[in-house]
């Protein structure tokens, strides 16, 4: 047997450095902080990958103290983290919570700021690192990081200090816009001081699934034209337009929304090469070579891309309201709630595979995964016919899937053909199913646990590099323009169903159909 080729990766969590950083977000105020980063910051502490004297500073424009702050974020606490806090656990968390009123729009001074946080970061005993998180609104990226370089904050390549700054999406609306804002920022910021968060890829199952492909030699050989009929990767949501989120996501939509960052990073980690080594940028880019490949055979848009917008329904016998009758939206929106996809890879490995991806809202089930449907065996030779009573169906060999669930019940299933115990060769699926839970037992961590803490360590491998960014734009961009400049009204589908029959012309008249995972089936263990 011979050794393999090691390129090691470090696999404790080495949280020396972090003694020294101090945590700054920007919109303090916001649903994000409350919902999600502070949780996350919280669990960080609770796993001890926080040290106790690193601050966290809330910055907001609304005038705020201290103590209402720590009040806003203890309530936040108390409905966010499962089984709630103890009271030691937040007198230790409430004791780094700090809070600095600033305004962030244009022509914002931050030397009050920069003032404020010094000082905090004396008390603390901490100085060499500044992680910021811009949880604000978009239109506050470019004159936030200008005032941060107004007032000194921006420390050079030479600098002893380290600044990053983790930008939230939307991050451009388009290709254009995407490229200005890059543009932009990089006339004060270094690429290593930026950090695009695109949260998929902090969900455990999503980091899964390199180190599966990579760390098992059976499936790997398998990945390619050879032996894979197509690839599907959903993204499905049962919500609808959560309270508040209309005007956003009116603007925006499944494609901008879901479809350009998280399912084309799918997309990228389950097609891509294995990288020459597991690092920051070996691994983006092999991503980015897939996001140069991709192809749509030529065809004109509306063959490949189709849009949907859920209307009125009923989902278990209650009324469900249409996207039109959500809070916040235009009445006669043509605003997709739904986009299903079929793209081609136009490289060695993956020639002529298709691989169909689909997204939205307002689905039956919340589920995200990755199928890889593999192909027919070559020849029936164990179609048996199952009889129960007078009905008789013909059944033979099912090609083969392999499946990354990445939510809910994290699992990883291969389903295979078997045969049916009893005095013949009947044919039978079944599936291995692998769960995360019962492997390793309790709850996965957040996404944003396990993204804060590698921004407070400097390592980008799990965000998205500028490139990378740039070439998803240059394919959803044409399609987005496509929509809007022809005002092309999304395909209708019912609230609760899996979205418009339109979408199922994109797999063709080849057998192929959506995969339509049951409740049922999401939530048996075995
Ligand atoms: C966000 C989108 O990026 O991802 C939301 O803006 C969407 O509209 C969410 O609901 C889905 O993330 P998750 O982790 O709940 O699958």
């Amino acid at each position: 047997m011979s050794n393999p080729v090691t390129s090691p990766v470090v696999t404790g969590v080495s949280t020396s450095g972090l003694k020294d950083s101090a945590i700054m977000i920007f919109g303090a105020s916001g649903d994000l902080t409350a919902r999600k980063l502070i949780p996350a910051l919280f669990m960080l502490q609770k796993k001890e990958f926080l040290p106790p004297n690193v601050p966290i500073i809330g910055v907001a424009r609304r005038e705020k103290t201290d103590d209402s702050f720590r009040a806003e974020m203890k309530i936040a606490l108390s409905k966010n983290i499962k089984g709630g806090i103890t009271e030691a656990e937040w007198e230790t968390f409430s004791k780094r919570l700090f809070y600095v009123a600033s305004n962030l729009e244009e022509g914002a001074d931050f030397g009050p700021l920069r003032d404020s946080v010094e000082k905090i970061e004396r008390q603390q005993g901490v100085g060499v690192t500044r992680v910021i998180y811009m949880a604000t609104d978009p239109k506050l990226f470019l004159s936030a990081v200008d005032a941060l370089g107004k007032a000194d904050m921006i420390p050079s390549a030479e600098s002893p200090r380290k600044l990053r700054i983790v930008f939230e999406k939307p991050f451009g609306r388009d290709l254009n816009s995407s490229r200005l804002l890059s543009q932009s920022l990089s006339k004060q910021l270094r690429e290593d001081q930026i950090y695009r968060i695109d949260h998929y890829l902090g969900k455990e199952t999503v980091q899964n699934i390199l180190l599966f492909r990579c760390g098992n030699s059976i499936f790997e050989p398998l990945l390619n034209r050879n032996h894979v009929d197509h690839v599907q990767i959903t993204v499905a949501e049962s919500q609808g337009i959560e309270a508040g989120r209309g005007g956003y996501y009116d603007k925006s939509g499944a494609l901008r929304d879901v479809l350009q960052n998280h399912v084309l990073q799918l997309l990228c980690l389950i097609a891509m090469e294995p990288p020459a080594r597991f690092e920051a940028d070996a691994i983006r880019d092999e991503k980015l070579k897939v996001l140069k490949a991709f192809s749509t055979g030529g065809r004109p848009i509306s063959e490949w891309a189709i849009p949907g917008q859920y209307v009125a329904s009923e989902i278990n016998g209650k009324p469900a309201p249409g996207y039109l009758q959500e809070e916040r939206i235009a009445p006669d929106s043509n605003r997709e709630t739904y986009v299903a996809m079929k793209v081609l890879i136009d490289n060695w490995r993956w020639a002529g595979v298709p691989f169909y991806l689909r997204t939205g809202k307002r689905f039956p089930e919340r589920v995200s995964e990755i199928a890889i449907q593999f192909k027919h065996p070559p020849m029936h030779l164990f179609s048996t016919v199952e009889c129960e009573g007078d009905m008789c169906q013909f059944v033979s060999a099912q090609s083969n899937s392999l499946v990354f669930r990445i939510q809910p019940n994290e699992a990883i299933l291969l389903s295979v053909s078997t045969k049916r115990p009893g005095m013949q060769y009947q044919i039978h699926p079944v599936t291995m199913n692998f769960q995360f839970e019962d492997a390793f037992g309790g709850e996965l961590p957040e996404a944003y646990e396990r993204l804060l803490l590698d921004v407070l360590r400097g390592d980008s491998t799990l965000f998205t590099r500028s490139d990378e960014l740039e070439e998803a734009w240059k394919f959803v961009t044409p399609v987005l323009e496509y929509w809007e400049s022809q005002t092309i009204r999304p395909e209708p589908y019912a609230a609760g169903s899996w979205g418009p029959d339109k979408a199922d012309q994109l797999l063709g008249s080849t057998g192929r159909s959506w995969r339509k995972p049951t409740s049922a089936e999401m939530h048996k263990k075995h």
